[in-house]
């Protein structure tokens, strides 16, 4: 069984603690968007699709608790509300999409005269609800779409070897995964020969997560530490990179996790094709080019220590940025949930 990092049923939102995974195995309570917003904002959950989904999901809890009989009042207090939570991390640009639709959802139910307060409560939590699922059907097209773009060219039974970066599987989303859903694919159709995770640092998402999740999967992989990458590809054949992505601007450049830049440019060195996988959730095509991105900055202590061990120089001072930007020349193809596009394509293919 895949792994389930969000439970939810009406009422109850519960999130796979992943700070402390793969040592131990524990979920948290959301009761509500505070501690939704701390959630994220500590990556207690992380990974852009499952930030959006958990977030939402922390409002749906609070509204169902909320007896207020004035839809003015609601409308104003779930705008407040999503707002807030778009601030708990800056890069992810689901969530904020997310909030535009929903508070233009709670726009309409408030305008609608014929729509009871219950009514508008009812259709705002099912219109969250529906993000899980409809998220784990996405990742299952970009699967199929990532899968079927690899093989292209290869023979009928040509095996592959990915390398990947970061998490994105089904701890980073609803399930199923966005590139290691295209990984997944590429196993369930028997054509994946080896996968490669990179470690991650500082956060370690690869190392503690996807190799986690790989294993729990029982797909071939191999962690290596990030620095490895140049050495991996002069040694191994590696079929092709298939990454997520936090934000896509409109151009085709990528937010996606530190050290996935550099695995671009080394990809091209080598001529190995680079995939972004991601969901058309994460395109933001409000922002003409990636130097429009803001890029989270983390605590130093994500690189000093490792859990409470401090494994950096004390007085030592660091630079945290959680993601980079891989320009849109270095990407051979986005993966969506509607087919694999040229960066330079997206903006005549993905409607506005
Ligand atoms: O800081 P994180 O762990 O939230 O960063 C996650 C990534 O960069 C992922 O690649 C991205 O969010 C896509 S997850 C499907």
């Amino acid at each position: 069984m895949s792994l389930e990092s969000i439970k939810y049923h009406r009422g109850n939102l519960q999130i796979l603690n992943q700070l402390l995974l793969p040592l131990e195995t524990r979920y948290i309570q959301l009761n509500g968007v505070e501690d939704g917003w701390k959630a994220i904002n500590k990556m207690q959950v992380r990974g852009a699709p499952a930030i959006a989904i958990v977030g939402c999901l922390s409002l749906a809890i609070e509204l169902l608790k909320d007896d207020t009989a004035d839809k003015k009042i609601m409308r104003q207090e779930i705008e407040g509300k999503l707002n807030y939570l778009v601030s708990a991390r800056p890069t992810a640009v689901n969530i904020k999409l997310a909030a535009e639709d929903l508070t233009s959802l709670a726009n309409d139910l408030c305008a609608d005269e014929s729509i009871s307060p219950n009514e508008f409560k009812e259709r705002f939590i099912q219109s969250i609800e529906g993000m899980l699922a409809k998220d784990i059907e996405d990742n299952k097209a970009i699967g199929k779409f990532g899968s079927l773009a690899i093989l292209k060219g290869l023979e009928s039974d040509g095996l592959v070897r990915i390398l990947t970066h970061c998490n994105t599987g089904s701890l980073a989303t609803a399930g199923y995964g966005t590139a290691l859903g295209v990984i997944r694919a590429l196993h369930e159709s028997s054509r994946l020969e080896h996968v490669y995770c990179t470690e991650t640092r500082p956060y370690n998402q690869g190392a503690r997560l996807t190799a986690y999740e790989l294993v729990h999967e029982k797909i071939p992989a191999t962690l290596i530490v990030d620095s490895m990458v140049s050495a991996l590809m002069h040694s191994r054949k590696i079929t092709a990179v298939v990454v997520g992505a936090d934000r896509v601007a409109a151009n085709g450049d990528t937010a996606n996790k530190i050290g996935t830049y550099q695995i671009a440019i080394v990809a091209k060195y080598h001529s190995v094709p680079f995939y972004v996988a991601a969901p058309l959730t994460s395109i933001d095509m409000s922002l003409k080019s990636g130097d429009m991105i803001k890029i989270e900055e983390r605590p130093d202590k994500e690189m000093t220590h490792i859990g409470e061990q401090r494994i950096a120089a004390p007085g030592i001072s660091c630079w945290n940025p959680s993601f980079d930007v891989t320009p849109a020349s270095l990407i051979t193809g986005i993966i969506t949930e509607k087919g694999v596009f040229a960066p330079e394509k997206l903006i005549e293919m993905v409607p506005t």
